[in-house]
């Protein structure tokens, strides 16, 4: 894929992506309540999608490109589109969302930038990761850049705690980014340990998208919180299906190699369910853990973790997490962006990519 004509200008690529998996599971109306919410985000999507095609890092060197190349690949965008949604609940999504829904994103990119590094992938968004054009190096560096970027854009919003709420977030990514690396090949790792890193690596940037952007449309202290649990539980599913694409996905859809998380020892949570039901598995895998490159192992591996059934037990679990996530809903008036929210919720354990 060409970075620079990758991102559709719209920006509403994660409904229309999501649109897609539902109808080709034959979940019809929820392939409309998801048209209607594209219609209904529309406008915020295309604002969100300028503010990104503005951004160039015009750094000498290798770490400006690095960067640009990441973020003119687009992605999905879900989590501007969290906030904006979250800022619909209230009222409406104006100046403040917009920059919120920009550090989220940048934050989310800073991570990504790091995370190939760490996880030594190669390729991300359909395209060879930053890493692998530019270096490590301009990768992290790059990662450190749109760090800074993100926080002067809350510091921009200008919304009270917003930027201490940011700095909670991070430590906890960063706190479940050591747990991970702490539990790599550890594979009598239990699902409370996964939850932790999980909650903390992924969900933690949900949570503050949603009652961020809450705080931008005016939400009360209730009401922020109420969407900031969303985001929470919202963010577990989608890390959930994450783990599940990387034994089950296609890479011309997820645009990331498979077997990622296997190759670098993630107790995911497919792999422990897996475990759990097939005990054996662990001689299966014990070369793996000693850095024996034994050829096909990895596809052996997916093939029993897919046999055992863990990857719907996977995505049951974050079926889960997606009601819970809209139990927290209900303290609010009901709007269009309530319903958006609640069917973002329901599609996102139904991803393909
Ligand atoms: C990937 O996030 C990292 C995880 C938290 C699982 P996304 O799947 O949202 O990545 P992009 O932004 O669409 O590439
Ligand atoms: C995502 O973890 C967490 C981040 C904060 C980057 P993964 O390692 O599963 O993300 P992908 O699969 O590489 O996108
Ligand atoms: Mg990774
Ligand atoms: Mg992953």
């Amino acid at each position: 894929m060409d970075a620079a004509t990758a991102v559709q200008a719209d920006g509403a690529q994660v409904l229309r992506m999501l649109r897609g998996a539902v109808a080709q599971r034959g979940l019809g109306q929820l392939a409309d309540k998801l048209a209607e919410a594209e219609r209904y985000a529309a406008s915020d999507l295309a604002a969100c999608a300028e503010d990104f095609a503005r951004v160039r890092v015009d750094e000498a060197g290798p770490v400006g490109p690095s960067a640009n190349h990441l973020v003119s690949l687009g992605g999905k965008r879900l989590r501007p589109l969290c906030v904006a949604l979250s800022a619909r609940t209230g009222s409406g999504f104006g100046a403040a969302g917009r920059h919120v829904a920009v550090a989220a994103e940048f934050v989310h990119s800073a991570t990504l930038l790091h995370d190939d590094v760490v996880d030594v992938g190669d390729s991300r968004r359909g395209a060879p990761t930053a890493r692998v054009v530019y270096g490590n190096a301009a990768s992290i560096f790059a990662g450190d850049w749109l760090l800074v970027a993100a926080l002067r854009h809350v510091r921009m919003a200008g919304l009270p705690g917003l930027f201490d709420s940011l700095l909670g977030t991070l430590e906890a990514m960063i706190g479940a980014e050591s747990l991970q690396l702490h539990s790599r090949g550890n594979l009598a790792a239990d699902r409370a340990t996964y939850l932790r890193i999980a909650d903390g690596k992924t969900a933690s940037l949900f949570a503050w998208c949603c009652a961020g952007g809450a705080r931008a449309g005016g939400a009360d202290d209730a009401q922020a919180a109420a969407l900031g649990a969303y985001g929470q539980k919202l963010g577990l599913a989608f890390q959930l299906v994450d783990d599940v694409l990387d034994y089950g996905g296609r890479p011309e859809e997820t645009g990331k190699a498979l077997f990622t998380d296997l190759r670098e020892g993630k107790p995911t949570f497919p792999l422990l369910v897996a475990l759990e039901r097939r005990p054996q598995l662990v001689r299966l895998l014990e070369p793996l853990l000693h850095g024996e490159d034994v050829p096909g192992l990895h596809a052996d591996v997916a093939t029993q973790v897919v046999e055992s059934g863990a990857l719907e037990e996977t995505r049951r679990f974050a079926a889960e997490q997606a009601e819970g996530a809209i139990a927290q809903l209900s303290i609010l008036n009901d709007s269009a962006a309530r319903t958006a929210l609640e069917t973002l919720a329901y599609a996102v354990v139904h991803r393909f990519a």
